[in-house]
């Protein structure tokens, strides 16, 4: 049987992360790419995982390169191309800088990779994965962003640690795009199956909202030099396998919308089928009056982040 191919564009933090989790948990061999004036660092870094295997016990093949010929016929790309963020920096500040290497890169996939599925993971995110879908061409289903995995995540172990439960019983939803107006939807968040508004206070649920909100933010505060990459890798892996071994998880990931949700044309986070097709379906729920409000805003917000993209394109 063909191993699934997955190539890995930018080989920095959270590049050499998802080639980490993706090969430890043997979703397909992997290509690991950077520019060329990164030198040899993609092979160090492919070959020191592939030092992993015999320990670790897995048989992916990691390949480090700066060539684009090395990752034809990939069956998923992600792109983690770009600068992160600093302290005091918004992930909006990143727009410029990574408008253009991400669409770049996205022509590069599309010459070399036709049929791949991108996962975009550059910030800003929900700008960026419009930028790769309009610069790769590729059908709305088959470019997706990740952030509601890791924001959820984020949401889910901050539940986890307040209620001193396992991660594993709490389950949630967050929607939106990847910023300060991220909705976590309280409706949809239980633990053990318990409603969580059965077990929290609504202001100590607030405290833990905007705590997820500004997650990615504590996480630069503390590490200085960049961003987080440890729990986003580990989103995008979850992403790669619903992928590759075509499971249908249910999960949130930015996704085209245009009837969906009214949104009207536009990559937004929301829960989707994801699947051996990529985005197979966008899941619509009834939204809360007050989910619907602050959908709403996010989605203005993500439009905004657009056309300021657009401008700058210009
Ligand atoms: P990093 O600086 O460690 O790695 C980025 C890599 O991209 C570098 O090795 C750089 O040489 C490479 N690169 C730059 N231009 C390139 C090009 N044209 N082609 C190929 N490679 C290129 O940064 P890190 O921490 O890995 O973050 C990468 C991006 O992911 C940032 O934009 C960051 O904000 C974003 N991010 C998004 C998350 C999300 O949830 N969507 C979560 C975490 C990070
Ligand atoms: C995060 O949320 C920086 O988007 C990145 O950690």
């Amino acid at each position: 049987m063909r191993r699934a191919k997955i190539s890995i564009i930018g080989a920095g933090n959270v590049g050499a992360t998802t080639a980490h989790w993706c090969a430890a948990a043997e979703l397909g061999d992997v290509v690991l790419l950077d520019i060329p004036q990164t030198e040899d660092m993609p092979r160090g870094k492919a070959l020191d995982l592939m030092q992993a295997s015999p320990i670790v016990g897995f048989d992916s093949r990691i390949v480090g390169t700066n060539s684009y010929d090395d990752t034809a016929k990939s069956d998923v790309v992600v792109i983690t191309a770009g600068i992160p963020r600093k302290p005091g920096m918004s992930r909006d500040d990143l727009l410029g800088t990574n408008a253009k290497i991400v669409g770049a890169v996205a022509a590069e996939v599309k010459r070399t990779s036709p049929e791949a599925i991108i996962i975009v993971v550059s910030n800003p995110l929900d700008a960026m994965v419009t930028q790769a879908w309009k610069a790769s061409g590729f059908p709305t289903n088959r470019v997706i962003g990740q952030a509601g995995v890791l924001d959820t995540a984020r949401y889910r172990t901050f539940l986890a640690m307040e209620l001193g439960v396992s991660v594993e019983d709490v389950s949630a939803l967050l929607m939106g795009g990847h910023g300060d107006t991220m909705v976590p939807m309280p409706s949809c968040t239980s633990v053990g199956g318990i409603p969580i508004t059965r077990l929290l206070d609504p202001k100590r649920l607030d405290e833990i909202v905007t705590r997820t909100r500004n997650g990615g933010a504590e996480i630069v505060g503390l590490l200085k030099t960049g961003s987080a990459y440890y729990a986003p890798a580990a989103a995008v892996a979850q992403m790669v396998e619903a992928i590759v071994r075509d499971k249908k998880r249910l999960i949130p990931c930015a996704a085209y919308c245009d009837k969906q949700y009214s949104v009207g044309g536009y990559f937004v986070g929301v829960p989707v089928v994801l699947g051996k097709e990529g985005v197979e379906r966008v899941v619509e729920i009834e939204l809360t009056a007050q989910e619907k409000a602050d959908f709403q805003k996010s989605v203005e917000a993500v439009k905004e982040l657009v056309a300021a993209m657009q401008k700058i394109s210009a």
